[in-house]
């Protein structure tokens, strides 16, 4: 495996976190991953809050409680959100945040840290999360990202490769096509 594809398997959400700082270099080699991320004609429609202040934080928790499963945004010492401009990019901006998200995540994983992925977009807590941040109309908040040092270790599987890959045709499945 390279590094990359080993860093892809090993990752995991993580919920509980150590109360330890997280360096500033580590927190913009973080959102360094998010600007690199692909996008549709490269319109990089992102912007990406960091929030570290602690009534900030439990405001987030609070609010993402209203309809989402958010642990973790409290205690982590740092929440990044990520929010992305559909008019700068209307027919891919959901992909745009979404990748965004997840090449951080695995910066997070890389760098010996852990995060996990609050879904906001269309949810209950989206507009009072953009209220307590200040975040502009015309945005969307696609996720939450709490990052910190991870206080557990969380195992979770995936479906083998037999049950969701097709060769040449949908249906004819891994085994059928080496027949
Ligand atoms: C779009 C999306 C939304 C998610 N929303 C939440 C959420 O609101 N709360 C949460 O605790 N985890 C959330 N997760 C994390 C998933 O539960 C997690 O990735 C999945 O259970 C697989 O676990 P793993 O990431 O540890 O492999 C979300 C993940 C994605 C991709």
């Amino acid at each position: 495996m390279t590094e990359i594809t080993e860093a892809i398997q090993s990752r995991r959400t993580i919920r509980k976190f150590k109360k330890e700082p997280v360096p500033r270099e580590t927190v913009e080699e973080i959102l360094e991953a998010g600007r690199w991320a692909q996008s549709f004609n490269n319109a990089q429609p992102w912007k990406f809050v960091v929030v570290q202040e602690e009534g900030t934080k439990r405001r987030l928790s609070e609010e993402a409680g209203r309809s989402v499963y958010y642990r973790g945004i409290a205690e982590a010492p740092l929440t990044i959100v990520v929010c992305v401009d559909p008019s700068q990019e209307p027919s891919h901006w959901i992909e745009a945040g979404s990748i965004a998200h997840q090449n951080m995540s695995l910066a997070t994983h890389s760098l010996g840290l852990g995060s996990s992925w609050i879904g906001i977009l269309n949810s209950k807590a989206e507009e009072p999360i953009k209220k307590v941040l200040g975040i502009p109309k015309n945005m969307r908040v696609i996720s939450l990202m709490p990052v910190g040092f991870a206080d557990e270790k969380p195992e979770r599987g995936r479906k083998p490769l037999q049950e969701i890959v097709y060769y040449e045709r949908y249906g004819v499945g891994m085994s059928e096509d080496q027949e």
